[in-house]
């Protein structure tokens, strides 16, 4: 099974990143993709959005890149109510991460190092990052092969999506030549209100942007926080909600963009011949 491992950052926090990750991999669940769930925002709003609940005492991403664990990567994963759905959870201690790596040689691979043994087990990987450039999100884009952007229809979502596009950019030339950026995915689009139309519009024009835009937009649809509160994905919470509808669109949008992107890496010379 070719594994493919999809980011989804933006520096700026409420953009929608956290609700991104639970509802696409619950809509590529829905269209029989084996999907695990990386959490690497200590705020761990994606374990819980999933509706898990870390057991005490089990370890989490945080006990992984700690370089003495004796945990493998499995160990910490964890089912949630969807078979073929599964977390990897957080913790609110990786909030600590940062300084308890400060001396670690090559700590921003440490999370790559954890996770390449489940390459093959899953044909989905996403991976939830918390709101600023820590050392926790170069993990996640030291391993990631592909990026996605929630990019709110607010004024000034722009100057945050230039900083994380010279971000990744460093990244590519310093420690992933495998990382891309598969996409910029809309959200909390308002069709009443003048200025999310502007923005979108601005967004569409933009020759550094246009051809990254995907087509569905995400609406601004309250289903949305509701299944929040209800610890559920909102694809499973209101099959027939906005925002079902659109993460559903999205699923199959970042379906067909991975597909036509070229695989890298070992299994990328296996299936050149
Ligand atoms: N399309 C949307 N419509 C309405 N509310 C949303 C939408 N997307 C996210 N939210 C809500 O906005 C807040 C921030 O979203 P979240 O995904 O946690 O952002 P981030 O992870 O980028 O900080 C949450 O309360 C979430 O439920
Ligand atoms: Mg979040």
């Amino acid at each position: 099974m070719q594994t493919w491992t999809v980011a989804v950052a933006n520096e700026k926090g409420g953009v929608g990143k956290t609700v991104t990750v639970i509802n696409l991999g619950a809509a590529l669940y829905l269209c029989n993709q084996k999907v695990l769930v990386v959490d690497m925002d200590p705020q761990a709003n994606a374990t819980k959005g999933l509706g898990v609940e870390v057991p005490e005492n089990a370890p989490t991403v945080y006990d992984l890149l700690d370089p003495q664990t004796r945990f493998v990567a499995r160990d910490a994963i964890l089912p949630t109510a969807w078979d073929g759905l599964d977390v990897l959870p957080s913790h609110v201690d990786l909030s600590g991460a940062e300084i308890e790596l400060a001396d670690v040689e090559g700590r921003e691979n440490r999370l790559k190092e954890v996770l390449t043994d489940l390459s093959g087990d899953y044909d989905y990987i996403l991976l939830d990052t918390p709101p600023s450039l820590s050392l926790l999100t170069i993990n996640v884009f030291s391993y990631a092969r592909h990026v996605l952007i929630p990019c709110q229809t607010h004024p000034y979502a722009f100057a945050a999506m230039e900083e994380l596009c010279d971000t990744i950019a460093a990244v590519k030339d310093a420690i992933n030549p495998d990382i891309s950026i598969l996409g910029i995915l809309p959200t909390f689009f308002d069709s009443r209100t003048r200025v999310s139309q502007r923005i979108l519009n601005l967004m569409r024009e933009d020759d550094r942007y246009r051809d990254l835009l995907f087509k569905t937009i995400v609406r601004a649809n309250t289903a949305i926080i509701e299944s929040a509160d209800a610890r559920r994905p909102v694809v499973f919470y209101r099959k027939s909600c906005y925002g079902a509808i659109d993460y559903n669109h999205a699923a199959e949008e970042l379906m067909a963009r991975v597909l036509s992107s070229q695989p890298v890496g070992p299994l990328a010379v296996g299936s050149a011949h």
